[in-house]
């Protein structure tokens, strides 16, 4: 069957107290909004819809660079959540299957959950999500009979009796595209709030002789955010599972409460991640690699073998292949470390591919930004550049060939070279005894001068 998602996401978010959409406020490095969508992508949605008001463009931008597919309709009016899935009937047009609606700022539903909603679709005209509150609070409560869903009223609509029940709405339905909007059209706004409930729906698929179902899943997935303190609650809660699912997976955390994984982070198997590491978005390690304590990678490849940090720090386009080396207090950026090369101490390589088995030395640097442009350093297999090289791209440096430590390359070296760019020395016999002398002499004299 086909699936359209809708994803609602017009709320201001006033609790945000943010300029920024609520539903684009990071977790673990991506908005919200994100994490819905990818939820929903376990769906393989034929349309996306994002229904977005408050901070529009904004939201539209995150939207299609998740996924270019994404369509964006907007709510100028947020009049409630059935007159929010209204506002994508046209982006709809001449789709037939299912219409899921999701919430934006709900990050943790399980791609499984929405599974199971489908399954349920098969014999059920409407399936609401919903679960076991520990608090009900404000939430929407589910009136059942039997199997049966009967409606769902709004707490601030709800009886004492009604409030009683802990089986809570979590906003979420799955339910032909036609029928939906069909439904939609006859919600009215008779209620305490004075909005077009999307909850409606269900109390008139009832009176057209629909069967109505609820599917469950644990509280945690439904978890929302509204304010500055849940959103961090909500980012402890990500970061606590991710962590968990890694040491699953057979790898090792040090100190797991320190790492810090990205939406997307991608560990393999007896990798070894040390404590108080940062990974950001789109970083893959594979197995039996390590990343020592301290170092902060993202948009990064490290392979097996390679070792990273301490203190270390890839940077996008950072690419390490096997059993290659990056230490301490070193910068990578768009570059290639080849098979067992080593960058060991308080270097920059930036725009450059350094080949397998070369020794970079300490302090060694590609000066790769002219004030105006990037340019490239290129390293052959085997080379040795020593210590506080400044490697002035664009540049290449051939195989097996060496620089002298402090050397500033200008011109490229030809393989099997030895490349010295720094002044002669010359040594002056006796003059460091006289210059001890005259500075010992002035500073007496000033000594003298001050008392
Ligand atoms: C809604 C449900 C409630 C449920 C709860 C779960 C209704 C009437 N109530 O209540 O049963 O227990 O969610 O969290 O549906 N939105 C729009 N446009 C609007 C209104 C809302 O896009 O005009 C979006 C919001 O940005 C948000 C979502 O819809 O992502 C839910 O809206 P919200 O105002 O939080 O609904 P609740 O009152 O929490
Ligand atoms: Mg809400």
């Amino acid at each position: 069957m086909s699936i359209a998602l809708v994803i609602l996401a017009a709320g201001k978010g006033t609790r945000m107290k943010s300029d920024l959409p609520k539903v684009l406020h990071p977790i673990a490095q991506a908005p919200m909004l994100v994490h819905a969508m990818r939820a929903g992508a376990a769906l393989n949605p034929e349309r996306i819809v994002v229904v977005a008001g408050h901070g529009a463009e904004a939201v539209a931008h995150a939207a299609r660079q998740a996924d270019e597919r994404a369509v964006v309709a907007i709510q100028a009016e947020q009049k409630g959540t059935a007159h929010a899935v209204a506002q994508a009937r046209p982006a709809l047009k001449g789709f037939s299957g299912d219409a899921v609606v999701l919430y934006g700022d709900t990050p943790f539903l399980q791609p499984e959950t929405l599974q199971r909603m489908l399954a349920a679709r098969n014999d059920h005209d409407l399936v609401v999500l919903g679960f076991r509150a520990g608090d009900p609070g404000r939430y929407g409560r589910l009136v059942m009979r039997d199997e049966a869903l009967e409606r769902i009223v709004e707490y601030k609509d709800a009886t004492e009796i009604e409030r009683a029940i802990t089986l809570c709405n979590s906003g979420l339905m799955a339910c032909d595209a036609t029928t939906l909007f069909s439904l939609i059209d006859a919600v009215g706004r008779d209620n305490a709030a004075g909005e077009y409930y999307l909850t409606d729906i269900v109390a008139l698929a009832r009176g057209r002789g629909l069967s109505v179902t609820a599917v469950t899943c644990d509280e945690a997935e439904t978890l929302g955010v509204n304010s500055r303190a849940e959103l961090a609650a909500a980012e402890a809660a990500f970061q606590a599972r991710a962590r968990a699912d890694l040491l699953g997976a057979g790898v090792t955390l040090t100190a797991p409460e320190t790492v810090y994984l990205a939406f997307d982070t991608v560990i393999g198997r007896d990798a070894v991640i040390e404590p108080n590491v940062v990974f950001g978005p789109d970083v893959t390690v594979e197995s039996g690699a390590t990343i020592r304590a301290f170092s902060h990678l993202e948009g990064a490849h490290v392979s097996r073998g390679a070792v990273v940090g301490p203190f270390a720090r890839l940077r996008p386009g950072a690419e390490l292949a096997d059993n290659s080396r990056v230490g301490n207090f070193v910068e990578i950026k768009n570059a290639r470390i080849d098979e067992g090369a080593k960058v060991s101490h308080l270097s920059y390589i930036g725009d450059a591919s350094i080949g397998a088995g070369s020794n970079i030395g300490a302090g060694t640097i590609t000066c790769n930004y002219d004030g105006v442009m990037k340019h490239r350093t290129t390293i052959g297999a085997r080379a040795f550049i020593g210590s506080n090289t400044m490697l002035v791209a664009p540049v290449s440096v051939g195989e097996d060939a060496m620089t002298a430590s402090g050397s500033v390359i200008t011109r490229d070296v030809q393989s099997q070279a030895l490349a010295v760019a720094r002044a002669r020395q010359e040594n002056k016999p006796g003059r460091a005894r006289k210059l001890f002398e005259l500075l010992k002499a002035r500073k007496a004299k000033r000594d003298r001068g001050q008392e």
